[in-house]
């Protein structure tokens, strides 16, 4: 077993994993983050993107302790104060989801791609989320959502931060 310490969503955990336990793992069954799904479990779906120190990774091609010392940011902590993420509230507004399951690491993807590229064009925005597979939409609400999410992201704008204020956990549970 080996003793990791983490920041998920804002919060301070210490907990012993095996040392193969993957990330998503770790995030579903000992946090109970279950916002965070697995599609694929081959890294090939992007279901699982979360971010790890402000980047998108698909988190279960990350082993747990590869987090350790460092800041996860999931689907479930990015609203704030009862207020929606933009992105999410953009993926809402321009029904950018059917089944949903692809949703959070969709989400997650986006927030990436604005971040590195804050005013994408089309274009710009399907090749960002390529590694990101959904089997409902189509993409083009997915676009639109992006498109509407960066219009009202612009820098200068506040979207959420990546992590709230830290508080320690010790042990995940399970
Ligand atoms: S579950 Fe991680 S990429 Fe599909
Ligand atoms: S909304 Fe169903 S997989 Fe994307």
């Amino acid at each position: 077993m080996a003793r990791i310490r983490t920041t998920v969503d804002g919060l301070v955990y210490e907990d012993d994993v095996e040392p193969r336990m993957l990330l998503v793992q770790y995030l579903r069954e000992r946090l109970g983050k279950t916002g965070t799904v697995i599609g694929c479990d081959t890294s090939n779906c992007g279901a699982c993107t979360v971010h790890l120190d402000g980047l998108s990774v698909k988190s279960c091609s990350v082993l747990a302790v590869q987090a350790n010392g460092s800041e996860v940011l999931t689907i479930e902590g990015l609203e704030r104060d009862g207020q929606l993420h933009p992105m999410q509230q953009a993926f809402h507004d321009n029904h950018a989801l059917q089944c949903g399951y692809c949703t959070p690491g969709m989400i997650m993807q986006s927030i990436d791609l604005l971040g590195e590229n804050p005013d994408p064009s089309e274009q710009e925005i399907r090749e960002g989320i390529e590694g990101n597979l959904c089997r409902c939409t189509g993409y083009q609400n997915i676009v639109r959502a992006v498109q509407d999410a960066a219009s009202k992201m612009k820098p200068g704008s506040a979207p959420a931060a990546e992590s709230g204020a830290k508080q320690t956990v010790a042990g995940g549970g399970a």
